[in-house]
């Protein structure tokens, strides 16, 4: 069950400010009576909007292992790739969160605002994690640093499992692998930045634990039940 304002909004007729105004004003009948604010609907429900039958839509999940070159929006002035037109539906899906147009790797499209709210609340803690191709060598103290934590923009950014993988010595290249459990604008390019190591390379390996191991760059694949049912279940209590 859904509240009625919500379906209305996601069927994209209205905000949910306006589907309110709309139902106020008595323009929205639930099986043939007038809806009120609040009211809950299911998907066996009839809803007329001015009279016309509201669709309430199927919710979509996908993982894709977005390539470089692509921009996480829903529209581009200069008209680049955006990430929607690398999956075949109908449906009106978006990303949830952003990765930079030249970061590859984790990304999950949906039309379920609420799995979406969940995903992007900083007070959820979900895991990110990354692999960073990043100048210079990473040492024990550079990893101190970001375990404890950088200031960026007045806001603190602490890294988790931080790992160093190899050091490429010729091209004086570290690989690290570090997890972020909320996501600000090009936070690990400004993290690494800060502590002198710029990134040359940046992939999200996972988002929430859904990995794209074995994906092929652009790949995507719908998520299972079982899968999205894991991800609702990371909201915190209040
Ligand atoms: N941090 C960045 O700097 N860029 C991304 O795309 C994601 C996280």
């Amino acid at each position: 069950m859904e509240r009625l304002q919500k379906v209305i909004s996601e069927a994209g007729i209205a905000s949910r400010r306006g589907a309110e105004k709309l139902i106020q004003e008595g323009k929205v009948l639930v099986n043939g009576s007038p809806a009120i604010i609040g009211q809950k609907v299911s998907g066996n429900d009839e809803i007329l909007v001015d009279g016309k039958k509201v669709k309430k839509e199927d919710k979509v999940y996908y993982l894709l292992n977005k390539p470089r070159g692509v921009i996480c929006s829903l529209k581009d002035k200069e008209g680049r790739r955006i990430v929607t037109d690398l999956i075949d539906t109908k449906t009106k899906i978006y990303p949830v969160g952003r990765l930079d147009y030249d970061t590859t790797g984790a990304i999950i499209l949906t039309n379920d605002g609420e799995l979406t709210n969940i995903l992007e609340h900083p007070r959820n803690e979900i895991p990110r994690t990354y692999l960073v191709k990043c100048l210079h060598f990473f040492s024990k103290d550079d990893k101190k640093k970001l375990e404890k934590g950088v200031i960026i923009d007045g806001q603190k950014c602490t890294g988790y499992y931080i790992k160093l993988k190899k050091y490429d010595k010729k091209s004086d290249k570290s690989y690290v692998n570090i997890t972020l459990k909320e996501g600000h604008n090009h936070e690990v390019k400004n993290m690494f930045n800060e502590i002198g190591h710029p990134v040359d390379k940046l992939s999200r390996e996972s988002f929430a634990d859904l990995s794209i191991n074995n994906m092929k760059s652009g790949e995507y694949r719908l998520l299972t039940i079982k899968e999205v049912k894991r991800l609702y279940s990371l909201k915190k209590v209040d």
